[in-house]
């Protein structure tokens, strides 16, 4: 039979395992409401989440640069080496259209590059102004005018009164 001593160190034994769990339970609530301060989402616990690959629509076709029956759609300057240096160089201050309109050989192209950038602040063109002035000389020379080349081969007839 247990004695009154035994059974009342017996529930003091149980009362104090009770406030040491009672403790641990506080230590553990407590620990996690600090945690819970500096990381609120719990982000640390989650994993990241998986890349979803979204289809991309392939690009519509650049077109800036297109070219057309040996056009250069944009500028209206014809294909030919040198076509882009131009494009590049020459169409930044004025349209275009003050380049295709004239006609000159390279030694007038020259003078005119020459001539703005003297006056109107053309930057110096380097290895690009022979490329330019070859392209031009080319293409803007002065026999070569409006769009076609002129007929030929194309039998004459007289008019008689
Ligand atoms: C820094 C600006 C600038 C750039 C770049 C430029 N030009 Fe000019 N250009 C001018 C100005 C300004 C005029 C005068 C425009 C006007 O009279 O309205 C001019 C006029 C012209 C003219 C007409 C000249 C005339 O006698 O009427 C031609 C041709 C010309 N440029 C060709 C070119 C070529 C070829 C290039 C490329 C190498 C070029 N330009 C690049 C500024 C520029």
């Amino acid at each position: 039979m247990e004695t009154p001593g035994n059974s009342f160190e017996q529930s003091a034994r149980a009362i104090s395992r009770m406030m040491g769990l009672i403790f641990v339970m506080f230590l553990l609530v407590g620990g996690f409401l600090v945690y819970l301060m500096i990381d609120p989402t719990l982000s640390a616990f989650q994993s990241e989440p998986e890349p979803t690959l979204i289809a991309v629509a392939p690009p519509e076709e650049d077109d800036f640069d297109k070219i057309e029956n040996g056009i250069h759609l944009r500028t209206g300057f014809v294909e030919g080496e040198g076509l882009m240096t131009v494009v590049n160089n020459c169409t930044n201050c004025h349209s275009a259209k003050l380049v295709t309109q004239n006609r000159m050989d390279a030694d007038g192209w020259r003078k005119t590059i020459k001539w703005m950038q003297e006056t109107q602040n053309l930057w110096d063109l380097g290895k690009n102004e022979d490329i330019i002035v070859d392209y031009l000389a080319m293409y803007y020379a002065p026999g070569k005018k409006g769009r076609r080349q002129n007929l030929t081969n194309i039998e004459w007839y007289d008019l008689e009164e």
